[in-house]
């Protein structure tokens, strides 16, 4: 059930300084890394309620405290200074210790026992602790920590509550501190939200104690363990061969193009699998919140933005990075989210020459998305007519793609759509391929069909006179797929 833990010198968890990227950390193939000692067998992190109550809550707290106990013998006992050698190397040091340390206890185990107490253990000194079993789970996308005793994860696009449990909240604490401090942040009292990321990309935020009422909490969003490719969207039905093949015509043709959605309904993921389709020969400057964009053309600038410091100095924002980089000479710029003053800049970028620019924005639906952009405009305290705001919008964007989370968990993109124009004070738009939702089947799941419109963008001559022609018959009224499935 669960994957294979990394083999890289450091574990796929392991929290890196902000900047260092979320590209996947290279693995080394010396050392017999290649072919990592199996792991000893785990506890899946059991989930539903037929899994709960298997174990005594006595023996479980009993479990837990010969765990701390020999955690704290070992670090007592360990001189960390006299080991040496790769990860799997003192992993292997430290797990022979821990198997004397046990075998000291007076505690009868049974030989599964033992394993998953040197595992757990393991876990604790080498990686995040309770969290370990969970992150080498590749069908867990986001991990949510409400407090020490209460850990839910999404898996397949539905919540499900595990039995992970941290001790205390000191324990959660502790694994959160873990993972700031590797970026060089911290997470107290004076600084009680923040913001990290692991490794392999996975986004960190937490939010701690007076803000958070209830216990420390953490949500992680898993990145790049396992990333959804293009034909992934096509298995998963979350877009047609169709759709894709138009996107792709648009990103190379130059267009501008706007990623929208709720939160957590695959707007990133989305823009990383356009991005795929810009050729390697083009200049492009990423720029980030925290780094989730894995582009793989080999000329790339990745731009990130830095918090204040603990003066409140020093702050780097989306919109610094955006000015600067009109100064670096891209050919496309990325930004991985719009949500401030910014959302002007990029606007005004698009309609400067940087064509061929993608980014995302909140918004729950097309139609929302120009209501949003006046807003964070005017909140950004830029004193502009909203119809000067619209005639920016209209002419800066090409295309508008609707990502959404349908009832149920499937991810779709459930509009492409063309900007027209302005017809008096308003936006124009035209949606090109949608996702008609015909209702919810027995399992509650949302089930419908991906339809080309019967409309042409107007900007097919574009299209043909970029090199990227599709063929018409692409835009006749017709349902591409039908997703019925369980
Ligand atoms: N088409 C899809 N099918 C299945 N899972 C998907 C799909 N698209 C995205 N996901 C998963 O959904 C989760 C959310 O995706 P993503 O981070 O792209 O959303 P988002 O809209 O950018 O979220 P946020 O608003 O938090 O930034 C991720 O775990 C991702 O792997
Ligand atoms: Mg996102």
């Amino acid at each position: 059930m669960f994957g294979r833990r990394s083999t890289s010198n450091a574990p796929a968890t392991t929290p890196v300084p902000a900047g260092a990227g979320a590209k996947p950390a290279p693995r080394p193939t010396t050392g017999g890394a290649a072919a990592a000692p199996p792991r000893p067998p785990a506890p899946a992190p059991r989930t539903g309620s037929a899994a709960r109550g298997q174990v005594s809550k006595d023996k479980v707290d009993q479990f837990n405290l010969l765990k701390m106990r020999l955690h704290r013998k070992l670090i007592d006992q360990l001189d960390l200074t006299r080991m040496v050698g790769e990860e799997e190397t003192l992993r292997e040091q430290v797990k022979e210790l821990v198997s004397q340390l046990a075998d000291q206890e007076n505690t009868l185990l049974n030989f599964n026992e033992k394993q998953r107490l040197i595992s757990e253990v393991l876990d604790e000194t080498f990686g995040l602790g309770p969290l370990e079993v969970i992150l080498q789970d590749p069908s867990i996308s986001d991990i949510l920590v409400n407090g020490p005793k209460q850990v839910y994860v999404e898996r397949r696009g539905k919540l499900e509550i595990t039995e992970v449990q941290f001790r205390d909240n000191s324990h959660l604490m502790h694994v959160i501190d873990k993972i700031v401090s590797a970026v060089g942040r911290r997470c107290d009292e004076t600084c009680p939200l923040v913001d990290a990321r692991l490794q392999d990309g996975s986004r960190v935020n937490a939010v701690i104690p007076p803000l958070a009422i209830d216990g420390a909490c953490m949500s992680i969003r898993r990145f790049g363990a396992d990333p959804i490719t293009w034909d992934d969207y096509i298995n998963f039905k979350s877009c047609t061969p169709e759709i894709r093949d138009f996107l792709s015509a648009c990103v190379k043709a130059h267009l501008n193009i706007l990623v929208v959605g709720g939160t957590g309904s695959g707007k990133t993921t989305l823009l990383n699998n356009l991005s795929t389709f810009i050729p390697d020969t083009d200049r492009i400057v990423t720029i980030e919140d925290a780094a989730e964009l894995q582009l793989r053309q080999p000329h790339v600038v990745r731009l990130e933005t830095r918090p204040a410091n603990i003066e409140g100095k020093g702050r780097i924002t989306i919109r610094d990075l955006l000015i600067n980089s009109l100064r670096m000479r891209p050919d496309r710029i990325v930004v991985g989210e719009c949500r401030g003053p910014e959302t002007l800049d990029m606007l005004q970028a698009m309609n400067t020459g940087h064509d061929g620019s993608l980014t995302t924005l909140h918004a729950n639906s097309t139609r929302d998305t120009v209501a949003r952009v006046e807003t964070m405009v005017m909140m950004a305290g830029f004193d502009l007519p909203v119809r000067a705001i619209r005639q920016q919008f209209a002419s800066a964007i090409n295309v508008i793609i609707n990502a959404q989370r349908l009832t149920g968990g499937p991810r779709k993109i459930i509009s492409v759509t063309e900007v027209t124009g302005m017809e008096g004070d308003i936006v124009t738009m035209q949606d090109i391929f949608a996702f008609e939702q015909l209702g919810v089947n027995g399992q509650g799941k949302a089930f419908g069909q991906f339809v080309a419109t019967g409309i042409r963008p107007s900007f097919l001559e574009r299209l043909k006179s970029s090199g990227c022609e599709v063929d018409p018959g692409l835009f006749q009224r017709k349902v591409l797929v039908t997703d019925d499935s369980e």
